[in-house]
């Protein structure tokens, strides 16, 4: 055999030790508790064959506790870049299998090297975490090297979408690098993030709580909004990556891919005619609307468990990405709270970072009052709301299906915060208030001394209603651009959004913006 055949047969050996990791018996309980490796992750999140791999051959420095006998090619983590659906994404797995994915200094620079690439390229970063933290051996280059991570993630944050899976424990500040990523996904009992474990916890405050209590997927999806998918097995998780990445851009320069439909532009809808219940008091589901003015029924909600009371998510509009935000009349009635004006602003956020127009499903009775909700900072996060519609310079078309009320019709994407096209259902009410209130603020004291009080307050509830729950007199001041059958708003928010496609419009320069945080 040639000397140079010696050379490459050795190359082939070598890589043969680096896709090993941390070898066959960590591989083996890898699988027994039902998880993935590095490898197989990427394999399954990549179009087949397309995975380039960097620095297979990279080994970490560390000479503390015995470190430099115990070396693994690759360091923990396996970074590169391929394709979804043709489309450039670079990525990065943790691999358990080699010192618990625990994060040293070489690995971190593994991580910022395929950041970086990915910024020069303008394509999307997706991550798997999986990993102990910080390699404790390592000592103040592992804290330095998650600096470095999180540096890169703010700097890419609204310019190249950054997506975090978590397929296992990601725990103490290691959490940070998927909180400032734009999607977390998580894995049901077999992924967990907190910034302390139940140890610590039970000795700072004395409270008993597992992993699962503390920080597991149905927590975050569910209670804190750190996650905003939440699934069964980590080939769901793989699906919804790779889902949610065809309706992205590769980056805040261009648009998201349009995906052709069948599904005709003037499919009108008759059942949406008679959706709205007769007693304003009475919930329909938003759901329903959603799915029949979409392409082909396809709706992919984020945050579906969290802050049910308003849904957003992403869907197309003859092959258009859009971004929908609605409020569930089922849900608290759609009222606007805490966590709801949380979850919504940070969604429009990223739409419009990354060029996906907005559509607006309107149907909320206002903000919901009390001391709860006050202590909790609705003024703030109600603002953030606001202030997110208010910014957004991409295409934003507003449904208004029924309640208007208050603040939260000036928040919900009202045509004084540039909504470029506003349209009602004659069952919109727009007011400052519902009828019950606006009665008792205007008459309460006569209601009080008037013979039948009853009588007194229906008739001048009739007479508040008359004027002002429907959809004319905001109509009447342009504020609506149009009142449209609701069979018809497939259609006409299709050719909205065609209209707009050219949109330009540019915010003030500034450093960057103050939102009330
Ligand atoms: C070095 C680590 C490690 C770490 C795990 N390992 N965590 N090595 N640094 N942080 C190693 C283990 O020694 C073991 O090596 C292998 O990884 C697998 O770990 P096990 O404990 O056997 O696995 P398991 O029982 O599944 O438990 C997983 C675990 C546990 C829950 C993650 O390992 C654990 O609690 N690790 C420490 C977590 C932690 O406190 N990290 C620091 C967080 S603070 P062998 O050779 O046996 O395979 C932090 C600060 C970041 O990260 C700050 C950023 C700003």
């Amino acid at each position: 055999m040639s000397q140079q055949l010696e050379q490459v047969k050795a190359l082939i050996q070598l890589r043969e030790k680096a896709r090993m990791g941390g070898g066959q018996k960590r591989i083996d309980s890898q699988h027994q508790k039902g998880k993935f490796t590095a490898r197989e992750r990427i394999d399954m999140l990549l179009d087949e064959g397309s995975f380039e791999e960097f620095d297979m051959f990279v080994t970490h420095r560390c000479t503390n506790f015995g470190m430099e006998k115990e070396r693994f090619l690759g360091d923990g983590v396996v970074t590169g870049y391929g394709t979804i659906e043709g489309r450039l994404v670079y990525v990065f797995a943790q691999d358990f299998t080699v010192f618990g994915g625990s994060l040293s200094e070489s690995f971190a620079m593994k991580i910022c090297k395929i950041m970086d690439q990915a910024m020069k390229m303008g394509a999307p970063v997706i991550g798997v975490n999986d990993s102990g933290g910080a390699r404790i051996q390592e000592g103040v280059n592992a804290l330095a090297g998650y600096a470095e991570i999180f540096q890169r993630n703010i700097l890419a944050s609204g310019v190249i979408p950054q997506i975090s899976a978590i397929f296992g424990p990601c725990a103490g500040g290691a959490v940070y690098s998927p909180a400032l990523t734009d999607f977390n996904i998580m894995t049901r009992g077999t992924s967990y993030m907190f910034l302390t474990g139940p140890k610590v916890v039970k000795t700072v405050t004395g409270e008993d709580v597992t992993q699962e209590q503390l920080g597991g997927a149905s927590v975050h999806a569910t209670k804190s909004g750190v996650a905003h998918f939440a699934v069964d097995t980590e080939e769901d998780g793989i699906k919804v990556i790779r889902d949610l990445m065809s309706y992205l851009p590769q980056n805040n320069l261009e648009e998201a891919p349009v995906v052709p439909t069948n599904d005709p532009i003037d499919r009108l809808d008759d059942s949406l005619n008679e959706i709205i219940p007769d007693s304003p008091n009475k919930p329909y589901d938003m759901y329903e609307v959603i799915g029949s003015i979409v392409d082909d029924n396809k709706f992919l909600e984020v945050h579906k468990d969290y802050a049910t009371n308003i849904i957003v998510g992403f869907a197309r509009f003859n092959g258009i990405s859009v971004g929908i935000v609605a409020n569930q009349p089922k849900v608290l009635a759609g009222v606007l709270d805490n966590n709801a004006s949380r979850k919504a602003a940070r969604f429009v956020r990223f739409c419009d970072a990354f060029n996906i127009p907005l559509v607006t499903l309107v149907d909320v009775p206002g903000f919901l009052p009390g001391t709860q909700q006050e202590y909790g900072g609705i003024i703030l996060h109600g603002a953030k709301l606001l202030f997110a519609y208010g910014e957004a310079t991409v295409p934003k078309v507003t449904v208004t299906l029924r309640k208007s009320y208050g603040g939260a019709y000036c928040v919900m994407s009202s045509k004084h915060l540039r909504g470029d096209i506003n349209y009602a259902w004659p069952t919109a009410e727009i007011a400052v208030m519902g009828p019950s209130g606006a009665i008792e603020v205007l008459y309460g004291k006569e209601v009080a001394a008037s013979e039948n009080p009853v009588a007194f307050a229906a008739e001048k509830e009739k007479e508040y209603r008359d004027a002002f729950a429907n959809p004319f007199n905001a109509a009447r001041y342009g504020y609506i651009d149009d009142v449209i059958e609701p069979r018809n708003t497939r259609f006409r928010i299709i050719r909205s959004l065609q209209q707009l496609a050219t949109k330009k419009v540019t915010n003030p320069p500034k450093k960057h913006d103050n939102l009330p945080l």
